[in-house]
């Protein structure tokens, strides 16, 4: 079944640019500000305090006492918590990777690697965390026959690769933003049993209509919009499954408690015929 590239009307479906959430500040550059204003404050109140009372602590002792003040700022400008132990690291990681002596260029290779892998986070706010072997087969044995099926940011292609070999009747679509994530489930396809297809796009710009079951492991923050595009796209009878996050305000027609590392559940929704309006 060919995949219609979607329509100026679902272009138009609020892609996370358009959304309220992604005109905010993104939380990357939230975090950049906290880190900022926690070294001034350290410089300007802390280490004057430390210096009158005499206790000096070591370059690492610092950067942690910065990274407590970095995550509580983070915590009042109300970061995702993921963000937390990110704050709390930034430059004690800073500090530590200084005392190593490495050359320039793996600070560079290191950030190009990043850059490969979360390159769209900050837009995004979806890192790369990939779904259990549960979480696969659950989705496997739910599967109608012949199913053409979406991993909507698929990340390695673990999904797809394992569902072409558990129902080879389906077909299995992949769309993936992150540059490095879609080489490396490209290059599993082509070397492997080449039985699905994964395509560099973002979610925003695939029309969903031609697919049976859409999968989306994402985060909290797309989930509304993703629902209104699923609800104008999906055909009635088919299915939309989210790993973990709900849609805000509507009930699943099944949760599946998965016993896997996270305990993490699916959310399976079955489109109705009731319009959207
Ligand atoms: C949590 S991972 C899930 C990976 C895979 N589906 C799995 O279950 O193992 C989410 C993936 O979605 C990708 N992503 C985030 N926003 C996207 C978008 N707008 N379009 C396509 N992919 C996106 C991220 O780069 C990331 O690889």
């Amino acid at each position: 079944m060919p995949l219609q590239p979607s329509t100026e009307r679902a272009a138009a479906l609020l892609p996370p640019d358009s959304s309220p959430l992604a005109r905010e500040m993104a939380p990357g550059l939230k975090s950049l500000l906290v880190q900022a204003v926690s070294v001034l404050l350290w410089l300007m109140l802390g280490m004057p305090v430390l210096e009158r009372i005499e206790v000096s602590l070591l370059p690492l002792q610092h950067a942690l006492c910065i990274g407590i003040i970095a995550a509580g700022l983070g915590w009042a400008w109300q970061l995702p918590r993921w963000w937390l132990p990110i704050n709390i690291l930034f430059v004690p990681g800073l500090v530590t990777m200084n005392g190593l002596g490495l050359e320039p260029y793996w600070y560079l290779a290191i950030f190009a690697l990043l850059l490969l892998v979360y390159w769209s986070v900050a837009r995004t706010r979806v890192p790369l965390y990939l779904s259990s072997h549960k979480a696969w087969e659950a989705v496997a044995e739910r599967l109608p026959a012949s199913a053409v099926v979406a991993d909507l940011g698929s990340g390695l292609g673990g999904l797809l690769h394992f569902l072409a070999q558990q129902r080879p009747d389906g077909r299995y679509v992949g769309m993936e933003i992150a540059p490095l994530p879609f080489l490396l489930s490209w290059l599993r396809m082509r070397l492997g049993s080449g039985c699905y297809e994964v395509r560099w796009a973002s979610l925003w710009h695939v029309d969903l209509q031609p697919f049976d079951v859409v999968y989306a492991y994402l985060s909290p923050v797309p989930m509304a919009d993703l629902w209104r595009k699923v609800q104008q796209e999906m055909r009635p009878g088919t299915l939309f499954i989210s790993n973990t996050f709900q849609v805000p305000g509507v009930e699943p027609n099944e949760m599946v408690p998965l016993d896997d590392l996270h305990q993490s559940r699916l959310y399976i929704y079955r489109l109705s015929d009731v319009p959207v309006i």
